[in-house]
């Protein structure tokens, strides 16, 4: 394509196509000036002038019926799914090595294949020999699941086609190969062509793939990250390795909530679901102490209490430490300068703590009222009343912002025998019956309610 000559006034802007000494828009002499023409773009690579065949387009209008889903019976797992699994998905399970994965996902392919679904285990890491095993020790060996150990994706693309299984399970996306791709198996450009493989086998021929990605905890190399935008719904098995809670968070969902999460407690048998996670977070709770506030959170669609735990001790050290474990350090101490700039209460010269009971990994900003509490708690050495739960987000002015979904969030505290709560006002008024509720405007206020000072 030809580049077309531009010329333009630089007094008053008007554009001609060839040079002349005076503008004749504005009479300036000497004013114009060749102007650079715009890109026509990268020329090789466009689709050129060979025509393709035309699309066939629709309007929103049109009724679809909603893919049909089936339960597993597995309450927890259904539920992260966003009601049960949606044929023809591609679903990637990430999580740390040995946090439970391939129990969980064998547990589920059992009952999958109870409920009538062609369930098919393809496993790149053990044996079928060592798979079978351990569905022995799970009960699951009369589970009518079609096991496999391989991992040349050629071979196995070639044996789904053949069986037309419904449901398959991947075990892990990082072992499989595919042979047009010459770097090793577990590399970025082999874990994404053999994601995007199995997932346009998924959509072609109406198959629900489960894969299993590894995570490393560093940088995540070659991990699930890579293929999160090529699946319809990620799902992180998540908890700390000397507890034997794990939950099951849905990151992305194309057919349901995302932020979902199930709970599950590693067993010898296994994982065995958790129907009321609140009830189990706070059983190791013991005598109110200093520094432990029960936060009433919302995960998903469902309210869960959780114990938060602070402790605030002089430092030895010129750099005092922050330590956090299921929460975000950020806002830890985004929360430690607003205590110190707007209610005068310093941190400085003392290491602070904290910790979510249980394992679990709060993200809510509605936290932010009940760190700040468990906080204050600690330093000042004195418990807040006991059966007392907090929530409400704080911002940097010092001002409480109300949390979604209160009456929610009461609910669960008072079917779990709480008797007070503390949220910030403003939202919608909310009374629940057997729960004291008290509403605070700001960080000050609060401060000055329950700790006296401020
Ligand atoms: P696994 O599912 O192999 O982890 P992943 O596939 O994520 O790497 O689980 C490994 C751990 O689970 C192992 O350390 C032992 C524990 N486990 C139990 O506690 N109970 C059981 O019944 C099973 C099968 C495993
Ligand atoms: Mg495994």
């Amino acid at each position: 394509m030809a580049k077309s000559k531009s010329f333009s006034c630089s007094a008053c802007k008007a554009s001609f196509s060839k040079w002349s000494g005076r503008c004749e828009g504005c009479g300036e002499w000497n004013s114009i000036s060749q102007t650079a023409a715009l890109s026509t773009g990268p020329g090789k690579k466009s689709l050129g002038n060979t025509r393709g065949t035309a699309i066939e387009l629709s309007d929103l209008a049109t009724k679809e019926t909603p893919p049909p889903r089936t339960l597993c019976g597995v309450g927890e797992l259904d539920r992260v799914l966003g009601g049960g699994l949606v044929a023809g998905s591609a679903i990637l399970v990430g999580g740390d090595p040995g946090i439970g994965k391939s129990t969980l996902l064998l547990q589920a392919a059992a009952q999958f294949a109870h409920s009538g679904v062609k369930t098919i285990y393809v496993s790149g890491e053990e044996a079928t020999a060592q798979v079978r095993m351990r569905a022995q020790r799970l009960g699951l060996a009369q589970a009518p699941v079609k096991l496999a150990a391989e991992t040349n994706l050629r071979d196995i693309l070639t044996t789904l086609e053949a069986e037309k299984p419904q449901l398959v399970i991947i075990d892990s996306i990082q072992t499989m190969w595919v042979d047009t791709v010459d770097s090793a198996p577990g590399s970025v450009s082999q874990v994404r062509s053999a994601a995007h493989e199995l997932t346009s086998f998924a959509k072609r021929n109406n198959v629900s793939i489960v894969m299993v990605g590894h995570v490393t905890k560093d940088g995540q190399i070659a991990g699930p990250r890579v293929v999160e935008h090529m699946v319809d719904t990620v799902l992180y098995f998540e908890g700390e390795r000397g507890h034997q809670f794990r939950i099951l968070r849905a990151v992305k969902n194309r057919f349901g909530p995302a932020d979902e999460i199930g709970v599950f407690e590693m067993t010898g048998r296994g994982l065995a679901e958790v129907t009321n996670p609140s009830a189990l977070f706070l059983s190791e709770r013991g005598e109110p102490s200093p520094g432990s506030v029960v936060f009433a959170g919302i995960e998903g669609t469902r309210p869960v209490l959780v114990e938060m735990q602070a402790l605030v001790a002089p430092s030895p050290h010129s750099q005092p430490r922050r330590t956090v474990v299921g929460w975000d350090g950020g806002r830890l101490a985004m929360i430690l300068a607003v205590l110190e700039a707007r209610c005068g209460i310093p941190f400085a010269g003392l290491d602070v703590y904290l910790n979510v009971a249980g394992g679990m990994k709060i993200s809510e900003p509605a936290a932010d009222l009940a760190v700040a509490a468990a906080l204050l708690s600690a330093r000042e050495d004195t418990a807040l009343p006991a059966d007392t739960a907090i929530f409400g987000e704080i911002s940097l002015s010092g001002a409480l912002r109300p949390a979604p979904q209160t009456e929610n969030r009461l609910k669960e505290a008072q079917k779990l025998g709480f008797t007070a709560a503390i949220a910030p006002s403003g939202g919608k008024s909310v009374s629940i019956k057997g729960i004291g509720l008290r509403r605070v405007t700001d960080l000050t206020g609060f401060v000055g309610d329950f700790f006296g000072a401020g």
